[in-house]
């Protein structure tokens, strides 16, 4: 079975004969930005952690669709919720027909979202990027402001709003103007903080510029909200201390300002809790709003909203919902797939997970000395990579060659970061113990060809 296989590349080289034929219809049919392959795999069916491409070559993914099947692909009870639901309806548009799996989803989420605030409501959206910018429309109806702070490292999306917000600029080139009112401080960054810092003087020097920012960008009065991955996807897989983001509430505190936790990436077990604002949870520091997105539907799309009712209900009639926000396929599918992460404990999976790749890539940081950095949370985790460790120049280079060299060897991996020389690690969180130890005899065996190729 698929489910329990391990990678095996039956065609000598990927692309085989069948998905080279697709990626040639790809191309002429797409459009450039999306039509050239950087992966040249095309799927036939996918299991668990697995897929089969049309060739017949088995890959361990381990980019699980950017941290959309944390529950790994084909769950059959959820393949069945979402058959069982077809068999009813497809669609209605919660603003004209209430469906059930709309409202049980929203009180579902309700009572595990840790946002503040006892009352909680949640709605729904479609992608990551429309949830961040619902957050921001919500944030800006409750406090009658209209500036919003983002941090550098971003990503929050690709509509016109979250690419003002998202930081790389190479996600947006060509498509201005953007709105304004939109003013970034600098993310936590510890790998790259000033050197010689320790953490606690890295989070002042941090804290220090957001200050900075109330007097050169926008006064604090006029921000509406500010708007952090608790670990940065995108931006290179960078958890944001706890002590940072203490200080952060604060000053939310103190300025009328909220804060949203962009949970798109994180959330859902990823991080080793069902999101990565329980980490702050813990720590006392709850966030206002907090969106989320991936592996809410487990492949089906659907994003979600959650605030406090106070917060919730500042939007007037009109101002939000969309035609297939909260889509019952979709509601059926999340319902399922929250149901099996607390049913089989996945954020404990995560973190056994996580706990076996930090010692494995330990054991290769010692050995191979482009690895600069390794950090995460949970089953969230990154390795930088650098020409230098003293320097820290990135190395991207080594990144885009040890993903090609991991594709002809069956395990998927994906870049990361501001440089593109961060490596994520999202694997599914149901793969096999078998599956794991394989993907890391790959990872390793890359590291040596790739070392040999670009090391002099
Ligand atoms: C943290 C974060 N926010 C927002 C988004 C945008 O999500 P989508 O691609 O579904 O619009 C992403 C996507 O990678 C993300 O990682």
């Amino acid at each position: 079975m698929l489910r329990e296989a391990l990678p095996e590349i039956v065609t000598g080289v990927v692309p085989g004969p069948k998905s080279k034929a697709l990626l040639e219809r790809k191309e002429k049919a797409l459009p450039a930005a999306l039509g050239k392959a950087v992966y040249p795999v095309c799927i036939a069916k996918g299991e668990g952690a697995m897929l089969e491409d049309l060739d017949g070559n088995r890959f361990l993914d381990w980019i699980g669709g950017v941290g959309v099947l944390n529950i790994g692909y084909s769950r059959p009870e959820v393949v069945e919720a979402v058959k069982e639901q077809a068999d009813k309806y497809f669609h209605t548009i919660i603003n004209v027909i209430t469906h059930e799996g709309y409202v049980e989803l929203a009180e579902k989420l309700n009572s595990i979202v840790p946002v503040r605030g006892e009352e909680k409501k949640t709605y729904f959206a479609n992608s990551g990027a429309e949830a961040d910018e619902n957050a921001i429309k919500i944030a800006r109806a409750y406090t009658k402001r209209s500036n919003v702070i983002c941090f550098s490292g971003a990503f929050h999306g690709r509509t016109n709003l979250t690419m003002a917000l998202t930081a790389k600029k190479a996600y947006s080139v060509d498509m201005g103007p953007f709105p304004s009112g939109i003013y970034r401080a600098e993310y936590p960054y510890l790998y790259r903080a000033p050197k010689g810092y320790t953490e606690e003087e890295a989070v002042t020097y941090y804290i220090d510029k957001l200050y900075r920012l109330f007097d050169e960008a926008s006064p604090a009065k006029d921000i509406a909200c500010m708007i952090i991955e608790p670990l940065q996807g995108e931006g290179g897989f960078i958890p944001a201390p706890i002590s940072w983001v203490k200080a952060v509430r604060k000053i939310c505190d103190e300025n009328g300002i909220l804060m949203i936790a962009d949970e798109v990436q994180s959330g859902f077990c990823r991080t080793g809790k069902m999101f990565a604002s329980d980490y702050w949870a813990e720590a006392g520091i709850q966030p206002d709003i907090i969106t989320m997105a991936k592996s809410l539907g487990g492949g089906v799309p659907v994003s979600g909203i959650c605030a406090r009712a106070e917060i919730m209900d500042a939007a007037l009639p009109g101002t939000i919902g969309g035609t297939y926000c909260g889509n019952p396929l979709a509601c059926a599918s999340a319902l399922k797939v929250i149901e099996i992460y607390e049913k089989e404990n996945l954020a404990d999976r995560s973190m056994e997970i996580g706990r076996k790749v930090r010692a494995a890539y330990k054991e290769f940081a010692l050995k191979y000395p482009v690895i600069g950095d390794i950090r995460g949370l949970g089953g969230m985790i990154g390795m930088e990579f650098v020409k230098d460790k003293e320097t820290k120049e990135p190395f991207p280079e080594f990144v885009s060659a040890m993903v090609r060299n991991a594709v002809q060897r069956g395990l998927l991996i994906e870049n990361a970061g501001t440089y593109g020389n961060v490596i994520r690690f999202l694997a599914p969180l149901v793969m096999t113990d078998e599956q794991l130890a394989a993907g890391l005899a790959i990872f390793e065996e890359c590291l040596k060809v790739t070392t040999k190729q670009l090391c002099k």
